[in-house]
């Protein structure tokens, strides 16, 4: 394995985020490869986003057990540990296997709030050969935290992810 946190130190992230991103992905895949256990390539991904990424206060995996999310490798305060599919932003991702952009979470009624401190969220689903795998969900006590950039940039991570334990 190389990496090192370095190589995403330093970046401005509201300047130059695509840049930021794409060291930041380049780190993701070192840091998976030649690895396909996925508890401990998320446990390190998980890690390496919530030090690299300003202003975020939780980042982690929920993994489908087949009937329910629960709570995986996270970085952050501990977290709800079952979120059924119908419930909350994790659900959502889950359900329509599409990403979810939550500028405020406070006008979400759904919302699962497990940490009183966030304000808004990005959950990212992971689907292997059509199959549900998990989230990825990063929440931020900023609102209106996750643009574009963002949302593609932590796609590409959990597709690193993917592809890692395929
Ligand atoms: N807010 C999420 C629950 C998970 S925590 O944020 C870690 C939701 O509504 O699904």
């Amino acid at each position: 394995m190389s990496f090192d946190i370095r190589d995403v130190a330093g970046v401005d992230w509201s300047e130059r985020a695509d840049e930021g991103y794409a060291a930041l992905i380049e780190s993701a895949r070192a840091l998976v490869a030649g690895e396909s256990d996925l508890i401990a390539n998320a446990a390190n991904l998980s890690s390496l986003v919530y030090h690299a990424l300003p202003r975020l206060n939780w980042v982690g995996f929920y993994l489908y057990d087949g009937t329910e999310l629960v709570v995986g490798p996270f970085q952050g305060k501990p977290a709800c540990v079952r979120i059924p599919l119908d419930r909350g932003v994790c659900g959502a991702a889950a359900r329509t296997r599409s990403t979810q952009r939550v500028p405020d979470v406070h006008a979400v009624p759904d919302h699962i709030a497990c940490d009183s401190e966030s304000r808004s969220e990005l959950v990212v689903p992971l689907v292997r050969d059509g199959e549900l795998i998990g989230v990825f969900d990063l929440d931020s006590p900023v609102p209106d935290r996750f643009g574009d950039a963002d949302q593609s940039g932590l796609e590409a991570i959990a597709a690193v992810l993917v592809d890692a334990v395929a």
